[in-house]
Order: C-alpha cells, then sequence, then structure tokens
C-alpha cells in the first residue's frame, strides 16, 4: 500500500492544534506523529511513497457537507449539479464527503426514492458520499419504511413543514414519525416554515402584480419560521425524537432552539453561508442590465435570505459562537438562470428554490477565522467534526487520528481564492451566488481516502472514487 506523510504543517482538530506530521497508509490515517519523526529506525519522511510539505499550512480533516441536494427534481427542472459535477466542485474546495438527500415526493413509494438516489449516485461520485431520507408524505408504508432505513445506513430523515403539496406533511403526520423514530433511534431534520399559510401570503403578493424574487423573501416571513420551529421542538419533546433544524435563517427562529435547548430539549440547528452573507435587500432585491429586477432570483432559496436592517445575519454568527447553532452546511442545490431560474420570470413562486454552494463552504466559513468571530477550532467543528459526530460518520469522517479514513485538507492561510466574475466555480451553474467574493486562503491538498485529488490547481481525482458510506447513529442521541 502507498503511503503518504504530510509533514511540517499545523494540525487542527476540533479541540486543538498543534506541530504534527500525518501519516497515511493506502486508505487509511495511521499516525499523527512528532514533527520528523523516525519510527522503527525508519526516517518517514525518507520512506514515504509521497511526501506532501505543509509547511506555514492547516492541516484538517476533509469537510463535510451534511445537506446537498444533487439532481433533485423540483419545480418543473432539476437541480443542476449531478453527483459527478457536485462532488467534483466540492472536492475542489476541500469537502471529502457529502450526505444528499433521497427523495420520497409526496404520492410516491421511499424505497424507490432511495434506490433512485443509489443509482444516480453510484460510479459517479469524486467523494464519499451518504444519504438522508426525505420523506414526503407520511403513511402507513413510510413508517413501515422506516424500520429499515438504519440497516440501510440511513440514521436520519428529513420532512417539511413547507411545500403542500410535494413534500409537505402535516403535524399529525409529522407526531408520527417522531414517535417512530425515536424508537428506532433515528434523527428528524426537519424544514420549519409554515408552508400553508406562506402559500396564501405568496398568492397574495402575486395578485397585487408584486412578482419580482425580492417578494419571495417577503412572502416567506421570519415569523412564518419562528413559528413552525417552535412547533417542530415541541412535537419533538413530546414524542422524545432528537431534532435537527435544517437551514436556519430568522435570528427568532435561533432563539427558538436556543430556548429549547437551554430547557433540556435534544435540538440542534443548522445554518448555511447565504444566511451568515448575504441578504433580502442586497441580493433578492438587486437588480441588473440583464436581468432587470429578476437578477435576485440567483439568490432564491427556502428559507430565504433575511433584512440585514433586522440583524440576522449577525445573530447567526453569534449563534455559531455560543453553540446554539452547532453546523454549517451549505444546502447546495443550484440552478442556472437560464433554462430554469428564468421559469419564475413574472412570477416569483415558479422560481425554483437553491443556491450553490458547496465549492465554497470551507472558504466562506474560514473568514470567520480571519475576522476573528470563529477560532481556527470551531471552524473545524463546525464543517467537519460535528457533522461526523451528528450524522454517525465519527471515528472513520471528521478527525484527524489513526484508524481514520485518509479524508485531509492542507489549508493555506496566506493563500488567496478569488470567486470572481464570469465562471471561475466548478459547479454546473451559469452564475455564481458568491460572484465578487475576495477570500483570504486557499485549499491546497485535498486527500479522499490517501488519493490526492486537488493538488494546487490539478484536479486528479476520478468519479467512482468516491464510496456509500453506511452511517451509524447519531452520536447527539441521548
Ligand atoms: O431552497 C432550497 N433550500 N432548496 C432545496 C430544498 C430544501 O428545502 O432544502
Ligand atoms: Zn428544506
Ligand atoms: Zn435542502
Ligand atoms: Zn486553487
Amino acid at each position: 500500500m502507498a503511503t503518504t506523510l504530510i509533514t511540517g504543517g499545523t494540525v487542527v482538530s476540533a479541540t486543538g492544534r498543534g506541530a504534527a506530521d500525518v501519516l497515511i497508509d493506502g486508505e487509511t490515517i495511521v499516525g499523527v506523529l512528532e514533527p520528523g519523526s523516525v519510527l522503527l529506525g525508519t526516517n518517514l519522511a525518507e520512506s514515504a511513497d509521497t511526501v506532501i510539505d505543509a509547511t506555514g499550512k492547516y492541516v484538517i480533516p476533509g469537510g463535510i457537507d451534511a445537506h446537498t441536494h444533487f439532481e433533485l427534481p423540483f419545480g418543473g427542472t432539476e437541480a443542476s449539479d449531478t453527483f459527478e459535477s457536485g462532488t467534483r466542485a466540492a472536492a475542489w474546495g476541500g469537502t471529502t464527503t457529502v450526505i444528499d438527500f433521497a427523495v420520497q415526493t409526496t404520492g410516491t413509494r421511499i424505497q424507490d426514492g432511495l434506490a433512485r438516489w443509489h443509482a444516480k449516485a453510484e460510479g459517479n461520485c469524486a467523494i464519499d458520499y451518504g444519504f438522508h431520507q426525505i420523506m414526503g408524505g407520511v403513511d402507513e408504508d413510510s413508517l413501515k419504511a422506516m424500520e429499515g432505513f438504519a440497516a440501510e445506513g440511513i440514521t436520519s430523515y428529513k420532512m417539511f413543514m413547507a411545500y403542500p403539496g410535494v413534500f409537505y406533511s402535516d403535524d399529525g403526520q409529522i407526531l408520527r414519525a417522531m414517535q417512530k423514530a425515536a424508537d428506532l433511534g433515528l434523527l428528524t431534520m426537519m424544514h420549519a416554515e409554515n408552508g400553508p399559510a406562506i402559500d396564501v401570503l405568496a398568492a397574495q403578493l402575486v395578485e397585487q402584480g408584486k412578482t419580482d424574487p425580492y417578494y419571495h423573501g417577503i412572502a416567506r416571513a421570519w415569523q412564518m419560521e419562528e413559528e413552525a420551529t417552535h412547533r417542530a421542538i415541541m412535537l419533538a419533546d413530546l414524542t422524545r425524537a432528537p431534532l435537527y433544524v435544517v437551514h436556519v435563517s430568522a435570528k427568532q427562529a435561533v432563539q427558538q432552539l436556543a430556548w429549547a435547548r437551554d430547557n433540556g430539549k435534544n435540538v440542534f440547528g443548522e445554518t448555511c453561508p447565504q444566511y451568515l452573507y448575504l441578504s433580502l435587500e442586497e441580493q433578492l432585491g438587486a437588480s441588473s442590465d440583464e436581468w432587470g429586477a429578476f437578477e435576485g432570483a440567483k439568490w432564491v432559496c427556502s428559507t430565504p435570505l433575511r433584512s440585514r436592517e433586522e440583524g440576522h445575519q449577525d445573530h447567526m454568527w453569534q449563534a455559531l459562537r455560543t453553540n446554539d447553532l452547532q453546523m454549517v452546511s451549505t444546502d447546495h442545490c443550484p440552478f442556472c438562470m437560464k433554462g430554469q431560474k428564468d421559469l419564475g420570470v413574472g412570477d416569483f413562486r415558479k422560481i425554483p428554490n437553491g443556491i450553490g454552494s458547496v465549492e465554497h463552504r470551507m472558504d466562506l466559513m474560514y473568514q470567520g477565522v480571519v475576522t476573528g468571530q470563529l477560532s481556527l477550532e470551531r471552524w473545524v467543528e463546525l464543517t467537519s467534526t460535528t457533522p461526523a459526530r451528528m450524522f454517525g460518520m465519527y471515528g472513520k469522517k471528521g478527525v484527524i487520528t489513526p484508524g481514520a479514513d485518509g479524508d485531509v485538507v492542507i489549508y493555506d492561510p496566506n493563500g488567496h481564492t478569488s470567486i470572481g466574475v464570469g465562471k471561475t466555480h466548478h459547479m454546473n451553474m451559469d452564475h455564481s451566488a458568491w460572484e465578487g467574493f475576495e477570500i483570504d486562503g486557499h485549499v491546497d491538498t485535498v486527500i479522499s481516502r490517501g488519493k490526492v485529488i486537488v493538488d494546487g490547481n490539478r484536479y486528479l481525482g476520478a468519479k467512482g472514487d468516491g464510496r456509500f458510506v453506511k452511517r451509524g447513529l447519531s452520536q447527539y442521541l441521548i
């Protein structure tokens, strides 16, 4: 088996940092050693097949993006990244594992959805991948199917309080699924927005001629997120099901989570880079020569971007510091403007929902370190270690330790990354939600199960390198 030695770097974990060399044998980390170690009389730097000099750089566990949607059918079209293009872009950005959502839409069989997702992903991924299961309708069949999830390595599932007629479950359905999840030790993930009320608000706005993307953010008011978050918390509390609220964007929803956690409830929250950086006013309300006020469609996602005047973005950063939110995923769900987002010209309700960020998450979150809002350790914890623990992969993923998979990123704090104007990214999109962002730091080297897949500006990965990860139960169950 080929060995790789990473020398001279600062190894960063969720709990500390220090100078160390990392030895990978084949696919597995076998040593985290004193710099310049001699093992059994052998100087490792001379005997390793490959030696990578990480002097002046951080050596971190590969990023884990626990929320992606590759090839998701949505709004009459399909998310534009395939498993092939999406995992390649993720690799470029220092992410070595993704968890995508296998989909059951209302009225279809859950087992068919999972089989379809395996067929889409198998043999096409550049990095390892797992699945959560979307439950698009709770009935006797899907409740029964939940009993088989854990054996398939799918230990978390998502329900929607939004999107009536597509993915929506009502409170009675949610209650029944949570009862079952509590019995089985599954983690319930929730899209917490009051969908039926939002649909009424959206229809009223369109009737008034308010059809631009900006009104997507008005219809999906923060009150609708706060209310649904509270309802999800109480249903989870009653059923004793652990709860993970996805893509939290409203400060009032964070306050609900903080209140619940302070009162001993087993609830968790994820936010996404878009809710830390972007806003209702600047992005959803944007206009351009090319698109006019439809420019804002680039940033139509749900939950929506929130008002900067109301201070949601600052509150998200604060919540990441105080652990009121525990993780940052992307909710990567890309659509091109031409032929996809433009389905909603004249009616924001028809704009497919989603933003593409899978390539930029590690860089964007590193800016929190640069600005002093996050420690290096917290950066690693939010983007890799907690996702591994939350979703039953820790030990193999999320940490640099003997026995772990050789998923390692070498990050150069002195590098610079321009998310420039034009196509400087590798996602399959005709625009970027992050155009113009200047990043301090650069993903230099990405190693996936012992194989160097990104080396500076060279891509060395291949489709089919990535394997399905059968996940164990969440470490956050109590
Ligand atoms: O806008 C979004 N988030 N699209 C993906 C579907 C979802 O609700 O996560
Ligand atoms: Zn969602
Ligand atoms: Zn999503
Ligand atoms: Zn580069």
